[in-house]
């Protein structure tokens, strides 16, 4: 689509708040680019008739792209509040293609890893099948699927294991669990071992993202993944984060299946970024360097 100009128009985020949202907002701002970004206070994303009116009350001004960073990403839950995961995952991304079609802007959407079964052992492609074990995963491939079925210009971004110094994920999770566990010695921190992927830094794939969306010439919508490079397991992802914050902790490997969840999980989350890397030129570092920079970032963790 060309640079985004300054003087071109508002860009909608949606999501503005959660980990890749939040990471978007800085770098528009950082560019001098206007942002609309409802709190879901504002706008509860649940109530697509809300959304609509309340996009159509601000479509005075221009608008350059769309955003979505909104999603039902707590995956356990999912298998519970269907209604809620369905709607914002499944639904909402349809809306919002149509809506960018009609504006004639790009819309910029997140999908997930969660879309395959975990089969095999090398890095999916985005042809490849898919299969998600979980609600989630199903919700997540629907939102795609709806999408797609728009025609839209729509840059459908697969990522995977998310983390930043903000919000739910394994980082912070893990150096909570690291603090406790190290001012109670026997203690032990039991990680799975068996499900492979690749932990990916928000402010990386936010990054990524806006410049594939810069050098998107596609008309039409198109699925690509975008995660660092390199993988691990969650095991080997929680003793990094224990090298690189000094945490001495008693790390355990187990199996999934000594960690039942409500949501399966799939073993093989690798994706390939080849196609990302084609077309745009665009290569993420090694998930290692991510974490570096986000513990630099937040050393408080
Ligand atoms: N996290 C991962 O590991 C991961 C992995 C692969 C793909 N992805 C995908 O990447 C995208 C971004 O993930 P993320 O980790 O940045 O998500 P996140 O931190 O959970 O943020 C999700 C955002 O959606 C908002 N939201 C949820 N329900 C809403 C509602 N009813 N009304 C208004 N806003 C609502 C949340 O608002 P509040 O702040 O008010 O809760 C939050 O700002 C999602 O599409 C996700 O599926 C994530």
């Amino acid at each position: 689509m060309g640079h985004l100009d300054p003087k071109g128009g508002a860009v909608w985020v949606l999501g503005a708040a959660g980990q890749i949202g939040t990471r978007w907002i800085q770098l528009l701002k950082a560019r001098g680019i206007s942002v609309l970004a409802p709190t879901r206070a504002q706008l509860d994303l649940t109530d697509l008739d809300s959304l609509r009116t309340y996009l159509l009350a601000h479509s005075s001004k221009p608008i350059q792209a769309i955003v979505n960073a909104a999603a039902y990403t707590q995956v356990d839950l999912a298998e519970k509040e269907r209604n809620i995961a369905q709607v914002l995952n499944a639904e909402l991304p349809g809306t919002l293609a149509k809506l960018a079609h009609q504006h004639n802007v790009p819309l910029v959407h997140y999908s997930t890893d969660y879309v395959f079964s975990g089969t095999g052992t090398k890095p999916w492609v985005e042809t490849d099948p898919t299969g998600p074990l979980n609600f989630y995963g199903e919700t997540k491939l629907a939102g795609e699927k709806a999408i797609l079925a728009t025609g839209a210009r729509a840059l459908i971004l697969r990522t995977s294991w998310i983390f930043d110094g903000h919000g739910r994920n394994f980082l912070r999770t893990m150096t909570k669990l690291g603090r406790h566990a190290q001012a109670k010695p026997g203690q032990k921190i039991r990680v799975v071992n068996d499900q492979i992927g690749a932990p990916s830094f928000a402010k990386d794939v936010a990054a990524a993202s806006l410049r594939a969306l810069e050098e998107f010439r596609g008309s039409a919508p198109e699925i690509f993944h975008l995660c660092h490079a390199g993988a691990c397991s969650w095991f080997e992802f929680a003793a990094e984060i224990f090298r690189q914050t000094q945490l001495q902790v008693d790390l355990e490997a187990i199996p999934s299946s000594q960690y039942p969840t409500p949501a399966k999980r799939p073993l093989n989350s690798r994706l390939d970024c080849g196609k990302l890397k084609a077309t745009f030129g665009i290569e993420m570092p090694d998930w290692k360097k991510g974490l570096e920079e986000c513990i630099r970032e937040n050393p408080d963790l």
